[in-house]
């Protein structure tokens, strides 16, 4: 049974590796995740570094996911926007669930522990992207999450191609 823990700076800090191999597994396996393979260990830890420090800033919520063994296996990032016209609106960002994990309901999981926690915030309007055709348009689909757009050439893949991004939103 998966278990979700929102991560503070301790608790993020010490699942600090796991996040680190959760974000290289994720590019290592061709997901739109912001990096390119291979993602080094420096870079992997830099980023999550940054988000430690938006997580203690209050500028960023972070779940993770754990199995029967406290192992970290999934990931989900809500970013409330800032600015004083937006205070009902936050991005979601980085779902990731460890590969030989997949399909086991987890990233589902990680969502509705999202939008739970972001209705009680008042939130009212989530956003997204993901890559076009990308596995995870299914599961957002699923959700009912509105594709409202598509990019082309938005971001860089590790084949140095550009992939075409489709956005998404969902009132909650
Ligand atoms: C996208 C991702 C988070 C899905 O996580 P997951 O734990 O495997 O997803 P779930 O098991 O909760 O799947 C829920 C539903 O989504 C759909 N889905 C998920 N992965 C799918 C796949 N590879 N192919 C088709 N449908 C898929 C299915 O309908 C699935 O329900 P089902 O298994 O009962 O058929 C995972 O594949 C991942 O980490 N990918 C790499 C990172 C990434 O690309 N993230 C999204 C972009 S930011």
């Amino acid at each position: 049974m998966v278990k979700i823990l929102k991560l503070d700076m301790i608790s993020a800090a010490k699942n600090s590796d796991s996040l680190v191999k959760l974000l290289q597994d994720s590019v290592k396996n061709g997901a739109s995740v912001s990096f390119l393979n291979p993602l080094s260990d420096s870079a992997a830890e830099s980023y999550w570094r940054e988000v430690f420090a938006e997580i203690n800033s209050a500028q960023i919520i972070v779940w993770a996911a754990f199995d029967d063994d406290d192992n970290l296996v999934g990931s989900v990032q809500l970013a409330p926007a800032k600015m004083q016209n937006a205070k009902h609106r936050a991005m979601v960002q980085k779902l990731m669930v460890i590969s030989n994990h997949r399909r086991e309901g987890i990233g589902s999981a990680l969502m509705d522990t999202l939008e739970l926690e972001a209705k009680k915030l008042g939130k009212k309007l989530l956003i997204l992207d993901t890559r076009l055709g990308d596995p995870s348009e299914t599961l957002y689909e699923q959700k009912d999450y509105i594709k409202f757009g598509i990019v082309p050439g938005y971001a860089l893949n590790s084949s140095n191609d550009l992939d075409d991004m489709a956005f998404y939103f969902k009132i909650i």
